[in-house]
């Protein structure tokens, strides 16, 4: 049986991006070639995400029309794999629920990928899920495959330590731990020489790198030497541990971009102590503050949960009323989803009924548009220079790339290309988009010194 073309569908977030990039790696290295559809597969792979309920039933539901797929091959020629961090979770649910896989691997037992292909070539069921404390791919070259040769991601490092109440990923990914600088860096000179020219550093909690001989401002310092023509932009960082260290390296180099993502979750003490993040309210707004006194014209965005046990009413309008104190440019918000094993679980009564979750998430995104919107009006007729990503969604005409600040900018295309960093002064705006009409073709250096001139 011919089992070398594989495919790969990925869920969840950033990291699970990257993981993918990491297994391609594995794959080809040994003979295998990667496809875009699953029908011209024999190996196909859900890389799987648990943060959520919903996040699972999606994957369910997919790992059910393969199954469709695989009884219309006659189940012949057709591996299923789940990889990713509902393979940890969920094994042996995942093995025996209607036979719906062949192959489970965790999220730190990709390199033995080979050996448990083979074993399911011969017949069996084959799993590996333990989680380790060392592994984190340094040597491995991720193959990116998507054709957006403009910006990467770089995972820098692997699990949490932080044991947020309602968060499952201590479970699925396992201890923190750092890959190396030096094979960091080695990456972004070679993502650089392949023409790269904007790269996100990726961890659960970015902040607690330390890999013995740099913290994560010396490793970020570091990255901005590498080319002064590629951005680098970084996520997670935790509210309780962003030293100011590293905001002045962030203000004083012009590749680290000013935009911070710094989840807050809620904007209520109490509820915050319930969820296990270790700062209040204030901290939080005067560490908004010093991020903003720090980096003039920094953009901020966060994650908020709504409806976590026990929040009454009360404690939710504590977070309507930070997050309009804070007026963040982007949030990501969510309604609360109980997890297995997870503190909350084993603590907490999930008491908040599913109309009022939803009823609270609706009243933040509502009032969290107008926030956008107000804060995008007042980019008009200012200068950015924007990254060109690629062909704008609306129009062939058009182009669509990020400002230095993360804010989507839409242009006309004229002789501009991807991959160009294009001057715009911005013109328009919705709650999610900004419009903008073209200068010239710049660089970061160039557009420092005029910035500056200013
Ligand atoms: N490590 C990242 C977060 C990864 S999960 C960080 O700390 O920034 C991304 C977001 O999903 C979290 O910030 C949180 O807002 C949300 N989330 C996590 N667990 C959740 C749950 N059980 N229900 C709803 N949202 C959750
Ligand atoms: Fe989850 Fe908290 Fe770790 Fe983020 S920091 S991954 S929310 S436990
Ligand atoms: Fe999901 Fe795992 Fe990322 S649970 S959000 S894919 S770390």
């Amino acid at each position: 049986m011919d089992q070398r073309n594989f495919y790969i569908e990925t869920y969840g977030c950033q990291m699970n991006v990257s993981d993918t990039e990491i297994v391609n790696s594995i794959l080809m290295e040994d003979g295998m070639q990667p496809v875009d559809e699953p029908e011209d597969a024999e190996v196909i792979f859900v890389n799987t995400c648990s943060i959520r309920e919903n996040a699972e039933e999606r994957v369910w539901n997919r790992l059910k029309e393969f199954k469709a797929m695989k009884r219309e091959r006659d189940n012949q020629n057709m591996t299923v794999g789940v990889l990713g961090c509902m393979a940890e979770r969920i094994r042996d649910k995942i093995m025996e629920k209607e036979e719906l896989v062949d192959l489970v691997v965790g999220p730190d037992a990709y390199r033995d990928l080979p050996k448990l292909l083979a074993d399911v070539s011969d017949g069996q069921k084959a799993a590996n899920t333990l989680l380790s404390l060392e592994e984190t791919y340094a040597d491995i070259k991720p193959v990116r495959r998507n054709d957006n040769d403009v910006s990467a991601f770089v995972t820098i490092m692997r699990g949490c330590d932080n044991m947020c109440a309602f968060c499952v990923v201590p479970f699925t990914r396992g201890r923190e731990r750092s890959r190396d600088a030096e094979s960091i860096l080695e990456e972004l000179q070679q993502l650089s020489d392949q023409g790269y020219k904007e790269v996100t550093l990726l961890g659960q909690n970015v902040n607690s790198y330390d890999d013995g001989d740099n913290s994560f401002a010396d490793l970020m310092y570091k990255a901005s030497q590498v080319d002064p023509e590629m951005r680098i932009r970084f996520s997670s960082p935790h509210p309780k541990d962003f030293p100011e260290e590293l905001l002045e390296i962030i203000a004083e180099q012009p590749n680290l971009c000013n935009y911070i993502h710094i989840p807050a979750q809620s904007g209520n003490n109490d509820v915050l102590e319930r969820m296990r993040r270790p700062y209040t309210r204030e901290q939080y707004m005067e560490l908004v503050e010093k991020m903003r006194n720090i980096i003039p014209g920094v953009t901020l965005s966060t994650d908020i949960i709504t409806g976590f046990c026990g929040e009454t009413e009360e404690e939710h309008e504590d977070t309507m009323s930070l997050m309009a104190e804070v007026e963040y440019d982007l949030a990501y918000m969510f309604a609360y989803s109980e997890r297995g094993r997870t503190l909350a679980q084993r603590k907490y009564e999930d008491d908040v009924p599913e109309d009022v979750k939803k009823r609270r998430l609706s009243e933040i995104i509502e009032q969290q548009m107008d926030i956008q919107e107000k804060r995008n009006k007042k980019e008009i007729g200012r200068r950015h220079l924007v990254l060109v990503e690629g062909t704008s969604k609306r129009s062939d005409e058009q182009l669509c790339g990020r400002t230095d600040t993360n804010k989507m900018v839409v242009f006309d295309r004229e002789d501009y290309e991807k991959g160009d960093y294009v001057e715009v002064t911005i013109t328009d705006c919705t709650s999610a988009t900004l419009m903008g009409d073209p200068i010239k073709k710049s660089s970061i250096e160039e557009f420092e010194q005029e910035t500056v001139a200013a």
